[in-house]
């Protein structure tokens, strides 16, 4: 299957990808971690940016879930970074795609891209797993009220569907000039 294209950088020869959950305790920091790894694995570091939020500010300056950060430690991550942050509006004058987790955060993330000027902000704005190469389209689940079984489900889908994005950020790079 085709790897889902991404927007072109707005700097040509950077890349700036958020991606968001509800509380950025879960989902997203593991999102963050692997993909940021595997940019890093692809000798892309230079070039690719990734940041992480929650679209509420509970957890805000908290570590991790620490069964997210279990289960990213055991598949071989450094979990240890990670301070939860609350996405405000301002972020989307720098990110080139923001990566939400579902339906819900979608929602949120819309109507915050929206109190901006300009309306091409939400077209930025894309479902984490458009690019999962296996089964595209759907949600990440919210492992938070559920067992560690959920999180190691999370981490598969992440760990797919950052290989796949890590592939489309390269070509949209390779087709962009820059340092
Ligand atoms: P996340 O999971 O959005 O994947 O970070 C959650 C974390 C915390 C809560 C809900 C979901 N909470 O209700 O505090």
């Amino acid at each position: 299957m085709a790897t889902a294209r991404v927007p072109a950088p707005r700097t040509p020869g950077r890349y700036r990808v958020g991606v968001v959950c509800l509380g950025n305790i879960c989902r997203s920091p593991m999102a963050h971690v692997v993909l940021e790894q595997q940019v890093a694995d692809a000798g892309l570091a230079h070039r690719v940016e990734v940041v992480s939020s929650g679209t509420a500010g509970w957890h805000v300056g908290k570590p991790m879930d620490h069964r997210a950060a279990a289960t990213l430690t055991a598949a071989g991550y450094d979990a240890t970074r990670h301070r939860a942050r609350q996405l405000e509006a301002g972020w989307f004058d720098d990110l080139d795609l923001v990566l939400v987790m579902d339906r819900s955060n979608e929602t949120d993330v819309v109507a915050l891209a929206e109190q901006r000027d300009d309306p091409e902000t939400a077209a930025h704005v894309r479902m984490f797993r458009d690019f999962d190469p296996a089964d595209p389209g759907g949600e990440v689940p919210d492992p938070y009220y559920g067992g560690d079984e959920g999180f190691t489900e999370v981490l598969r889908m992440v760990e797919r569907t950052s290989t796949a994005l890590v592939e489309a950020l390269g070509d949209a790079l390779a087709g962009s000039a820059g340092p």
